[in-house]
């Protein structure tokens, strides 16, 4: 239907690569890729993807697309935000989310900016990422969802966006969250972290002013691997 980005490393495991496109309210089609991890419950499906990713825009989700194999809790997503069946891919006038932000002078003042996207009717607790990559910053916030459980952190969200825009190399996250003492990823997000950047490092502007740096590889000591899973 259309082209598929970065196939190898999205389904690493399982092989089952499947793209999702939403489109929301605005007319922009936001694309979500299959994202799995070698902890395989936290897979991130195409739809979850897409849709984080179209609610951390400020957007909102009504219509969705699908290749040929059917997403992960279809049925769950198409009911909480009351989506529709898109049909055939549009294949003119497509209006794409690339989530790039090429120069950033501050990286607070743009985390800042960047919580006023959250969406966290739950928690009421913002967090921010920029993703930095050798082309540029991927923008990511927190998105919560009915189900608790389908929600991304605001890490996730960013590193969704950026494969599922076929954006890699990543070199470092910068990560904010104004009511964290110290903010620091959570143990799910350590576990993808260092399965997509190892080689990376996290950029932490804490709530308190202070600023720390850190190398990904010390989040997750002794981080799950098997070459069993591998493909
Ligand atoms: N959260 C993040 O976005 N990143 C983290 O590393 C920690 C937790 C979000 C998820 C949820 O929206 C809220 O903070 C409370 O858990």
């Amino acid at each position: 239907m259309t082209e598929m980005v970065n196939k190898s490393a999205s389904a690493s495991y399982s092989g089952r690569n499947t793209t999702c496109h939403i489109r929301g309210a605005s007319g922009i089609l936001y694309r979500g890729i299959r994202i799995e991890n070698i902890s395989y419950p936290l897979t991130i499906s195409s739809i979850q993807a897409a849709i984080c990713s179209c609610l951390g825009n400020g957007d909102t989700p009504m219509e969705y697309f699908l290749d040929d194999q059917e997403p992960e809790l279809l049925d769950v997503w198409v009911k909480e935000y009351d989506l529709k069946p898109g049909g055939k891919f549009p294949q003119k006038n497509v209006d794409l989310y690339d989530p790039l932000e090429v120069s950033i002078t501050d990286f607070k003042e743009e985390l800042v900016r960047l919580t006023s996207y959250s969406v966290i009717p739950n928690s009421d607790f913002a967090v921010s990422a920029l993703l930095e990559t050798d082309q540029g910053f991927i923008p990511g916030v927190n998105v919560e969802t009915g189900s608790w459980a389908l929600g991304l952190c605001a890490e996730r969200v960013a590193i969704s966006r950026a494969l599922s825009a076929g954006y890699s190399n990543f070199k470092a996250i910068h990560l904010y969250a104004p009511d964290a003492n110290f903010v620091s990823p959570c143990g799910a997000c350590r576990q993808v972290l260092l399965e997509i950047m190892p080689n990376a490092e996290a950029e932490l502007y804490h709530g308190d002013g202070t600023f720390s740096r850190h190398l990904i590889t010390d989040f997750l000591p002794f981080g799950f691997t098997s070459h069993k899973l591998k493909r």
